[in-house]
C-alpha cells in the first residue's frame, strides 16, 4: 500500500499505534521526501500543529530537514499557542498520513507478515516472463523482496533491488541470504528519483505496489529516472498500480494489463493468529474483516472483503 495523501478519515482501515515520537526513526534525506517535497507534501500548519508538545529532540530532527523558509515558518508556528485537542487532532492527521513509512521503517517484520499472504496474480509473471528470462532486472522500491523473488524464480540474471527503508533492507539481504542461493539478486538503497546504476544499464525496470502518480512514491521526476536506467528497447513494468492512478499510467504512455480471476483471490497469512494481528491493525476500521476471520476460523481471506482490488493487473512500457 503506498498512499502518501493526507487521508480523509473514512479512507482509513488501519489502528495506527504510532506515536509522534516515533518520526524520530527517519533519516534527513527521507524526512526531507515525505515533508518537504513533492506534491503530495504535508501542509506546513498540520506539521506543525502536529509537533506541538513533541520533544525539542524531534523538533530539532525535523527541522534539519526543512529549508531555511520553512524552518522560520515552523518555528513562527510552533511559538503560537494552540489548544489541546487541536494538537492532538493535528498528531493523529499527520501519523496516519505518514503511516505506511512508518510501518516500512519502524515495524518491517509486521509488513512483512501482511505481505507474505498477498500473493501475486501468478498469470502476471508467466506475462512478463520474455522481459524476466536470461535479463538484468532493477525492482524499484523493492521491500522485502516479493517481487524481487519472483523475477527470479521467472528466470532473471540479475536483479538490483532497491529500497530507500533500511528497515526493510535489511530483512530483503537475510532473506536473500537464506533463500537467494544462486546470488541472483543485489539490494541497494535508493529511491526512485536516485536509483544506484548508470544510465541505459537495465533491461527491464519493475515496481510492485510502490510506484505512484505522486512525486514523492514516483511520479515525472521517478518516471524519468527509471527511463534513464532503462536500455533502449526494454520495458518498465508497474505491478499493481494504486486504482487512482490509471489514468495517470496511461496518459504517459503505459499499456494496461488485467488478468482474469476465477472466483475471488485470498490472502493467506501464516496462521489465525498472524491473521487477527494484522486485521486489528491494518484493518481495524473495517469490522467485516475481522468479523469474517472470526466466522470462517481459517487464516484467510478474500481482498474483497477488505475492499481492495487483488494484485491482478499491472502498466508496461516500452523505452
Ligand atoms: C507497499 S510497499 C511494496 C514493497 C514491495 N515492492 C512489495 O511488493 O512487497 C511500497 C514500497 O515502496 C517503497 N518506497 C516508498 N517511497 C519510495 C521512493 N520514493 N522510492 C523508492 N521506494 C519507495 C517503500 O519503502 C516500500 O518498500
Amino acid at each position: 500500500m503506498a498512499s502518501s495523501d493526507v487521508p480523509a478519515q473514512s479512507d482509513v482501515l488501519f489502528e495506527n499505534p504510532f506515536s509522534i515520537e516515533d518520526l524520530l526513526v527517519f533519516d534527513q534525506d527521507t524526512l526531507h521526501h515525505m515533508l518537504a517535497c513533492g506534491d503530495s507534501q504535508l501542509s506546513r500548519t498540520l506539521l506543525a500543529h502536529g509537533l506541538h508538545g513533541a520533544s525539542s529532540t524531534l523538533i530539532s530532527h525535523i527541522t534539519k530537514s526543512l529549508s531555511p523558509e520553512q524552518q522560520q515558518l515552523l518555528q513562527d508556528e510552533l511559538r503560537h499557542p494552540l489548544p489541546t485537542q487541536e494538537a492532538e487532532q493535528a498528531r493523529k492527521e499527520l501519523l496516519d498520513h505518514l503511516f505506511w513509512e512508518l510501518v516500512y521503517w519502524k515495524t518491517p517484520d509486521l509488513y512483512e507478515e501482511l505481505t507474505e499472504g498477498e500473493r501475486l496474480h501468478e498469470g502476471i509473471f508467466q506475462a512478463i516472463q520474455p522481459d524476466l528470462a536470461g535479463k538484468v532486472v532493477l525492482d524499484a522500491g523493492a521491500g522485502s523482496g516479493r517481487a524481487s523473488f519472483e523475477c527470479v524464480r521467472f528466470g532473471a540474471e540479475k536483479v538490483y533491488a532497491v529500497e530507500p527503508s533500511p528497515g526493510l533492507l535489511h530483512l530483503l539481504r537475510q532473506k536473500v541470504r537464506v533463500d537467494d542461493k544462486g546470488k541472483r539478486i543485489q539490494p541497494q538503497s535508493g529511491r526512485f528519483t536516485h536509483l544506484p546504476v548508470p544510465d541505459q544499464s537495465i533491461d527491464t525496470v519493475i515496481s510492485c505496489s510502490a510506484f505512484t502518480a505522486l512525486d514523492d512514491q514516483g511520479g515525472e521526476p521517478g518516471l524519468a529516472e527509471l527511463r534513464r536506467v532503462t536500455k533502449p528497447g526494454g520495458k518498465i513494468i508497474i505491478i499493481w498500480p494504486r486504482t487512482e492512478d490509471l489514468d495517470w499510467f496511461e496518459q504517459h504512455g503505459f499499456h494496461y494489463v488485467s488478468m482474469p480471476v476465477q472466483g475471488e483471490m485470498y490472502i493467506y497469512f501464516r496462521s489465525f493468529e498472524c491473521a487477527l494481528r494484522i486485521a486489528h491493525l491494518f484493518y481495524g476500521h473495517n469490522p467485516a474483516v475481522v468479523d469474517y476471520l472470526q466466522k470462517v476460523q481459517k487464516p484467510e481471506i478474500p481482498f474483497s472483503v477488505i475492499g481492495m482490488n487483488p494484485p491482478r493487473d499491472y502498466f508496461w512500457l516500452a523505452v
